[in-house]
């Protein structure tokens, strides 16, 4: 019986090298240096999810800027030069992010089959211009308005102590889910199911097949019946209308097909929003009080207070003009930055890369685009925390004497034409918690237990704190 094991073992291992050799061969000519581990199927995926950066940059200092790794079934082609980088964003046709977003989201989001890859373009032209443009101001105030009322209740005129990402965690889903999808959806039972959903994306999105993801289907199962309305609420933003009447079709014979079509747009709008959210305020409580000072002034300069109100009138274009609070998000988003943009290949090409070597990339090839966030020749100092820094970014030349063009070159929303349309939104309503923190409230931090990054979400999303809590107490000023 061992015996037909450990042999059935070995023929499958060989069949898969074989495989490998083949793959690798075939268009061996300029092919990027291909590492696929020993464990089959499972590749490299050990090393790569403990750390995905660390090993990257690990097998850069082997293969240099550009190699592919083999990791759970999938070949992942990983781009290290941020000037490639760019290149790749600006050549959309090229490399495309849609033909994988749709992929991703008919597998990892357990989206209607229907819905082919033109529906999904449609889709992201309406996110485009609503999120971005139509829906921008409505979605703004709204959350201002939301955020008013959580905060600023007569409890909170008694300190209360809270740990400070599930507070906030607690918050950004609240005001997120609230302002977009309307006021009457179950926040609580979203907040609670949200997690255990949240943490097998990896596994969603992974080339496993379905039978070995039962759980994590079922944990989105779970989420997505929050979202399964046969009409969107009457106070819904535009965004959610349109996108329920252009996929009303597609859903009538799927269950929870609607749940699982705006289930994957409250995931979008909250897994990155809300530690981002986390590490933006963790850091502006840890500000020299002169530099708060000077944020604090900025803010009741520049926007418009009506008589007896503690939170400013706002719309997108007057949070645009803090410039100093900008900076500082900008660089904790930098700093803290963990994602990764992904790519397809849409043709046969022979890549003249930034180093001037040619690589062959094959049609389908997946490419992830590394992070330049941590490069000394873009940014001074990457390793130390430095809040001004965007506000003088763009004015000074880069090392190699070409003129800085520094915003390009921060990635924490992607890049080219499918560059995150939620950005905008996702930064108004960090600075509107920002402002009323700042305005309204006393805050003392309790205990900081110097969270780090949670590593192994790297590439994935804007990696929650691991490993120490942060507990703060906060009361309305008196
Ligand atoms: C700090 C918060 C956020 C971060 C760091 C973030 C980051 C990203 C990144 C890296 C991408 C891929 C872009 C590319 O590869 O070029 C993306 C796409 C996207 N994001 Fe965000 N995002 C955030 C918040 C939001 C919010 C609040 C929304 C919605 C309200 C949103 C909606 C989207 C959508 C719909 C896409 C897909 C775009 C497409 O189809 O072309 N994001 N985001």
């Amino acid at each position: 019986m061992l015996y037909e094991f450990i042999a059935s073992v070995a023929v499958v291992y060989l069949f898969l090298m074989v495989y490998f050799n083949k793959i690798h061969k075939k268009f061996e000519k300029n092919r990027p240096p291909l590492i696929t581990g020993y464990i089959p199927f499972i590749g490299v995926a050990l090393q790569f999810g403990k750390d995905p950066k660390a090993y990257q940059d690990h097998l850069r200092t082997i293969y240099g800027d550009v190699f592919t790794i083999y990791v759970m079934g999938q070949f992942i082609t990983v781009i290290k030069s941020p000037h490639d980088v760019q290149k790749i964003y600006t050549q959309p046709k090229k490399f495309d992010f849609h033909a994988i977003s749709h992929k991703h989201a008919l597998n990892t989001f357990g989206l209607p089959r229907t819905i082919t890859p033109d529906h999904a373009h449609d889709q992201h032209t309406l996110m485009v211009r609503n999120l971005q443009n139509l829906d921008l101001d409505y979605l703004t105030t709204r959350a201002r308005d939301r955020l008013e009322e959580m905060l600023l209740t007569p409890k909170n005129k008694e300190w209360q102590q809270v740990n400070m990402h599930n507070w906030i965690s607690y918050i950004i889903v609240s005001v997120t889910t609230r302002s977009m999808f309307g006021d009457n959806l179950p926040i609580d039972q979203i907040y609670k199911d949200y997690f255990p959903f949240d943490e097998q994306f990896q596994i969603l999105a992974s080339g496993l097949p379905p039978s070995l993801k039962k759980d994590a289907i079922e944990k989105r199962r779970k989420f997505a019946r929050h979202f399964e309305q046969s009409n969107p609420n009457e106070d819904a933003c535009d965004l959610i209308k349109l996108r329920h009447e252009g996929l009303t079709e597609h859903c009538q014979d799927v269950p929870l097909g609607m749940g699982h079509c705006m289930g994957v747009i409250s995931w979008v709008a909250m897994t990155n929003t809300l530690n981002a959210t986390f590490w933006c305020m963790y850091y502006l409580l840890q500000l020299p009080k002169d530099v708060t000072q000077l944020i604090v002034d900025e803010i009741k300069s520049e926007l418009v207070f009506s008589e007896g109100s503690v939170l400013p009138e706002i719309t997108h274009e007057s949070l645009n003009k803090l410039e100093k609070l900008d900076s500082l998000f900008d660089e904790v988003l930098r700093f803290t930055f963990s994602t990764m943009s992904t790519r397809v290949v849409t043709q046969p090409i022979d890549y003249k890369s930034s180093s001037g070597k040619v690589y062959h990339f094959e049609q389908n090839d997946f490419l992830m685009l590394s992070n330049s966030h941590y490069d000394p020749d873009l940014f001074e100092e990457p390793n130390k925390f430095k809040w001004d820094r965007f506000l003088t970014m763009n004015k000074e030349p880069l090392k190699d004497g070409k003129p800085a063009k520094l915003g390009s070159f921060f990635m924490t929303f992607g890049g080219g034409v499918s560059k995150c349309p939620g950005r905008f939104f996702a930064k108004n309503e960090m600075k509107i918690f920002a402002i009323a923190l700042l305005l309204a409230f006393d805050i003392d931090v309790v205990k900081d237990g110097k969270p780090s990054m949670d590593k192994s979400r790297w590439c994935f999303q804007t990696a929650p704190p691991l490993n120490g809590d942060v507990i703060i107490k906060y009361r309305l000023k008196k």
